[in-house]
């Protein structure tokens, strides 16, 4: 989706703006937001007027019209001027100038922390191209060996998701999400890929092409326990999945209360098939706040055990000297105090 610059420039930047235009004018961005379309908005620091917005639009029109319905624009306090934009960023190999590679996202780190599984969804749908990406980011995941034994069920249509919802003890997040996913994964992947998984380890120069037996061997060795396997793999690709999803504005949730003979018969699932869990993602009708999660000191040990009681006379490493929280408390209290 084409990108493109707003600047707000103020038509009176001596005249106040009412707290309620302010808060309206974030909403209109939020909107956006929501859709995972906005890539940034912010006041312009070095004066009192003016601002930009920089996001994705299917085209100039589109732009204008979110520019001209900007509350700040319809209250006379704006001007707008939009113009097309490239975003230049490492995962676009900066237009192209050099290989595209994995980015850094100042503000995925606070939205990991902000997430909140989410069970009540506006209803709307997710567009094709949306649900393609995200379903080509969650086959991105690692797996084991690169064996991408997963086999995921997607339910997009209403009928789908209500059939897996009474599998599902007829949970209604599955019903109201506009997308949901089983997780499954097929063993037989372990054993019958294999020989491919070698190949692809010798290709790239992991191992000489006569080791390939052996590789094999190796590999097909690794699963006494497939079934363990199935849902390590498979729980990489539905968490990846959801993260894909909230990357992109929606929100969603994980889901194990299921009964795994009634998916495998309602989808034609064949008996070796292992259920790793049900992701669904959708637009949030309320999003809720995050639930309250545990001090890093209980759970976290650093090089032992958490419980010193347990961890006895293991040898042990110094925790880190401070936590590297960030401006925002998103979940919790900070445990560094102000200085
Ligand atoms: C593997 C897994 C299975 C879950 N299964 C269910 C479920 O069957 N039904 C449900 O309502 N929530 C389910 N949840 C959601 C959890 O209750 C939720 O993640 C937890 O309360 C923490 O809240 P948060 O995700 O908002 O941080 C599941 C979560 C995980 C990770």
């Amino acid at each position: 989706m084409p990108e493109y610059a707003i600047f707000l420039d103020s038509v009176d930047p001596k005249a106040k703006r009412p707290r309620e235009v302010v808060r309206d004018h974030c909403a209109h961005l939020d909107r956006l937001d929501a859709e995972g379309r906005l890539i940034a908005a912010g006041p312009f620091a070095d004066a009192t007027d003016g601002g930009m917005i920089l996001g994705s639009f299917s085209n100039l029109e589109e732009a204008e019209s979110f520019a001209h319905a900007d509350p700040f624009v319809r209250g006379g306090y704006s001007r707008a001027r939009v113009r097309p934009w490239e975003w230049s960023h490492r995962e676009n190999g900066h237009l192209g100038t050099i290989e595209p590679r994995p980015g850094g996202h100042p503000r995925f780190l606070t939205t990991l922390r902000l997430r909140a599984t989410t069970r009540r969804f506006s209803g709307k749908p997710i567009a094709d191209g949306v649900v393609r990406s995200l379903l080509l980011a969650a086959l991105a995941a690692p797996s084991e060996f690169n064996l991408q034994p997963w086999r995921p069920i997607v339910c997009r249509h209403m009928t789908d998701r209500r059939r897996l919802q009474r599998c599902c003890f007829d949970q209604p997040q599955v019903g109201s999400a506009a997308l949901a996913v089983v997780c499954a994964v097929d063993p037989l992947v372990f054993e019958a890929d294999a020989p491919r998984a070698a190949d692809e380890f010798i290709a790239r120069g992991r191992y000489p092409p006569e080791q390939r037996e052996d590789v094999v061997t190796f590999i097909r060795s690794c699963y006494r326990d497939p079934r363990n396997a199935a849902i390590r793999n498979g729980t990489i690709f539905g968490h990846q999945l959801l993260l894909a999803g909230v990357s992109r504005g929606l929100a969603g949730f994980w889901l194990a209360g299921f009964d795994e003979e009634a998916v495998r018969k309602e989808f034609c699932l064949p008996t070796r098939a292992v259920i790793a869990g049900v992701v669904g993602l959708g637009w949030a009708e309320a999003p809720g706040p995050p639930m309250p999660r545990q001090p890093l000191e209980l759970l976290v040990g650093w090089g032992h055990w958490p419980d010193p009681a347990v961890a006895g006379s293991c040898g042990a490493s110094a925790p880190m000297a401070s936590d590297d929280e960030g401006p925002t408390t998103a979940r919790g209290s900070r445990t560094r105090g102000p200085a």
